[in-house]
């Protein structure tokens, strides 16, 4: 039912933890199960340096949090906002139909840490 690459990032994910100093944080909570999210990033020139994932959430969900975190962490700003929900789970090799939502999570969780960070930057200037 799931793909080599869901069960590797499942067994091993990728970036778990937290950033102290966080530049942004997102937390999202997937209404259709109860599962939360949390993603951290760290941005020095607009570009992702580090980032890094909690989550209370299903098989599915630890596997796209570790997924995007990969995809992220490089990228500027505004590459990483381009990241949809679809890119995650196409880079998985797919999800099952009835996971679709798990990988809503890790973008919309990204979303908001970023959108956290430009709050932030606002702040400052
Ligand atoms: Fe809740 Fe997958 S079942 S995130």
């Amino acid at each position: 039912m799931y793909s080599e690459k869901v069960m590797d990032h499942f067994q091993k994910p990728r970036n778990v933890g937290e950033i102290e100093d966080a530049s942004g944080v997102g937390t999202v909570g997937n209404p259709t199960c109860g599962d939360l999210m949390t993603i951290y990033i760290k941005v020095e020139d607009d570009i992702i340096t580090d980032i890094k994932f909690k989550t209370f959430g299903c098989g599915a969900a630890i596997a796209t949090s570790s997924m995007i975190t990969e995809m992220a962490i490089g990228k500027t700003i505004e590459e990483a906002l381009k990241i949809t929900r679809n890119d995650v789970a196409d880079e998985l090799e797919g999800l099952p139909p009835v996971k679709m939502h798990c990988s809503n999570l890790a973008a919309d969780a990204l979303r908001a840490a970023i959108d956290d960070y430009k709050k932030k930057n606002q702040d400052n200037k």
